[in-house]
């Protein structure tokens, strides 16, 4: 990656970990934050943030949400804004992951609100993009991603508020990854979409994160890569040892 951005590694815990696992699990990964070469986050389930944030108190790892409501509070069942987020702890918030797009039914205009609301908290979001199998078989790859940025990523975006995370969807949990030439393609597409709506100085600050069966097999191949600054990191983020291994990938 280019010298000039600081790599994130993001754990994106999902619906995983009770009180106890979660306590243990954020205070090894903290305890190995100062050792790494870049910048590390978990993104526990809501419920577990103030524990988390206990657990990693006076180390440089950072924690976030895995979603927010774009409103500040109000009738909503069961949502959580950015500024609960940021109350109980967090400077980040993941928003469009593709398992709310397509759980939840999030379209990129939710997500760009949401994405609003998080800065509006002073949160950085985390925009997950990502196309599906059928849709890069068909070629779409590239304008499906291209067409998820212009919707999702807020007209506030900058180099500071923003992380994009481009998660192929078929990559997800199936211990399949695109190769290293296709992720760099990808992510090249990206910076260079970026530029053209959000301009230079976004485009080239701009942390560009994979996503999609990150493991520390894997992990040194693809932080090497240009236009890769950092990881999100699912199932591999459970595991304090594999976390803080693709953590030590980043040079
Ligand atoms: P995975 O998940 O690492 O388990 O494939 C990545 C993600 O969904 O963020």
């Amino acid at each position: 990656m280019a010298g000039k951005r600081t790599a994130l590694i993001a754990g994106n815990w999902k619906m995983n970990g009770l009180v106890a696992d979660a306590a243990a699990l954020a205070g090894a990964v903290a305890a190995g934050a100062g050792s790494v070469n870049c910048e590390l986050l978990v993104c526990p389930p809501a419920v577990l943030l103030t524990t988390v944030s206990d657990a990693s108190k006076g180390s440089k790892l950072a924690v976030g949400g895995q979603d927010c409501h774009a409103a500040v509070s109000g009738a909503h069942t069961g949502d959580i804004s950015a500024e609960m987020l940021s109350d109980g702890g967090a400077a980040y918030v993941i928003v469009g992951h593709s398992e709310r797009r397509a759980d939840h039914g999030e379209a990129d205009t939710d997500i760009c609100a949401k994405a609003e609301a998080a800065h509006r908290a002073g949160l950085v979001a985390i925009v997950c993009v990502g196309e599906t199998e059928a849709q890069r078989d068909a070629g779409q790859a590239e304008a499906i991603v291209g067409g998820q940025l212009t919707g999702s990523l807020p007209a506030g975006a900058s180099a500071e508020n923003t992380v994009i995370a481009y998660e192929p969807v078929w990559a997800i949990g199936t211990g399949r990854t695109p190769t290293a030439q296709d992720v760099q393609a990808m992510h090249n597409h990206m910076r260079t979409h970026v530029r053209d709506s959000h301009g230079a100085a976004f485009s080239d600050g701009v942390r560009l994160l994979y996503g999609g069966s990150v493991k520390p097999e894997n992990a040194e191949e693809l932080m090497a890569l240009a236009d890769v600054d950092g990881a999100l990191v699912g199932g591999a983020s459970l595991k304090a040892a594999d976390f803080l291994a693709i953590a030590g990938c980043c040079r």
